[in-house]
Formats: C-alpha cells, structure tokens, sequence
C-alpha cells in the first residue's frame, strides 16, 4: 500500500484570491479524508500566501488521519509548530519569490539548525520529514540528524519529456529510496505528481507515502474534489498492484 496525503494549499489559494472565505481548506480536509487520503498536508508560509494560522488550528481539531504541516525551518513557525503539534512536520525551503517549492533542502549544511529543531520536535511528539533531492549524501545527512522520514522531491521526474531521462529519474530515485529504507527511514516522494506520471513513482516499492495537491485541486475544479482525490487514489492502488504482476 502506498498512503496519499493531500496537500490543500491551492484550496486556501483560490480562497486568497477573492481574500474572503471561500473554498474553505477545512472543508476540503474533511472531504480529502472522506475520499480516503491517509493524511493532509499544509504549508504555512512565512509569508502566508495561503495557509493561515487559523487554517492550521482548526485543521489540527478536525484532521483524523495525520497533518503534515510543511515548514521552513525558521523559529516563528517552529514555534507554532511545537504549539499546535501537527503529527509531523515536512521541513521544506522557502524563498518569498518561489511560485511553489523549487527543490530539496540541503540537509548537509546547518545541520546543528536540523539538528535542534528535530530533537524540538521529538520532545513533543512530532515526527520530522526533510524534502530532499534524491541523493546519497542527502540521506545520510538526514539519518545523522534523526530524522524518521525523507520526502524525495520528484519535481524533476515531473518536468523531463525525453522517455531515456524519464527512465534515468526514476533509477535515481530508486535507487535514493531503496537505501533510504535500508537505513530505517519511512520514504516518501512527492511534487508535480499528477494522473498520468504516478505511476512509475508507484512501482518503487520502497515509496510508502506521497504528497500531491495541485493536479488533485486542479482536477476537483471539473469533477469534485471527492472524485479527484478517489481516482488519485485508484490509480496508486492499481500501480501498486501492477508491479507485483
Ligand atoms: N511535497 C512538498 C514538500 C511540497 O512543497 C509540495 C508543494 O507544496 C508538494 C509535495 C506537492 O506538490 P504538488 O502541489 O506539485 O503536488
């Protein structure tokens, strides 16, 4: 079985565009969990482009599955983070003129930063993710800083066309996740996941959890969000199957 966690920023961004106060991403949760995601995911921003403080309460009231809150590793919201104690938190980077995430984090530079704010976390019961590039290095680094999850970005699968580096990718991060599993961390991959190429993330058997929101919001504004999140769902489950015929 591989989990969906959905991530529901895009929902608080279409409420941002009018600045009222709808889609309400709680609703969306709730709808999310309905339709069988193992888990909702949110980012709150240093900026709050999308998510919002009040979102991150009440989603910590109504989630029954498992919140994910991604976070930069900056003290204001490491601070909320340890006051509000999502399940896990996935620490991401952030630049204020990114569009969206652009990349793993480099987990093998302020590691006595990572390293506090994983033993922060610990002491409350939070697990930590670092979104990282698919990399030897990368993954060692996280094990040292205690880490109990790496999010592999797969940003890069998703932008290739050429089948040969589509193929290249995919080694690359099977190669990531197989040796990331083998050292005793949970692995899970996620960014520009959509329809059609989650597939062959699917059939890394070492993958046990993946992240994807915008294809799933933008599909929900044609068919639903309850059906978006169910043929996501359908399509992992059938993937999963496939690989072991
Ligand atoms: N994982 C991480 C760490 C992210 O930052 C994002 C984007 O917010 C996602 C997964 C989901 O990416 P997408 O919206 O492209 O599915």
């Amino acid at each position: 079985m591989i989990a969906l966690n959905v991530n529901i920023d895009h929902i608080a961004t279409i409420r941002q565009a009018r600045g009222g106060n709808e889609p309400d991403p709680i609703f969306a949760a709730v709808i999310c969990e309905l339709a069988g995601a193992k888990g909702i995911v949110c980012h709150l921003r240093e900026d709050r482009r999308h998510i919002n403080d009040r979102d991150v309460e009440l989603l910590r009231k109504v989630v029954t599955t498992k919140l994910d809150l991604e976070m930069a590793a900056v003290e204001e919201i490491i601070q909320f983070a340890l006051k509000i104690k999502p399940d896990m938190v996935t620490i991401v980077p952030e630049k204020r003129i990114e569009l969206t995430t652009e990349g793993g984090l480099d987990v093998t530079k302020d590691t006595k930063v990572y390293k506090e704010l994983v033993k922060r976390m610990h002491s409350e019961g939070i697990e930590v993710s670092f979104f990282i590039e698919p990399e030897q290095p990368q993954i060692e680094a996280s094990i040292q800083l205690g880490a109990d999850i790496v999010e592999f970005h797969t940003g890069v699968y998703s932008r290739l066309k050429k089948p040969k580096e589509i193929q290249k990718e995919l080694v690359r991060i099977r190669k990531a996740a197989d040796l990331a599993k083998s050292l005793g961390l949970k692995v899970a991959a996620g960014h520009g996941l959509n329809y059609i190429n989650v597939s062959e993330i699917c059939k890394i058997e070492s993958i046990s959890e993946l992240s994807i929101g915008h294809s799933i919001v933008a599909r929900a504004s044609f068919v639903g969000l309850e059906r978006a999140v169910r043929e996501m769902i359908e399509i992992i489950n059938y993937s999963v199957l496939e690989r072991k015929s």
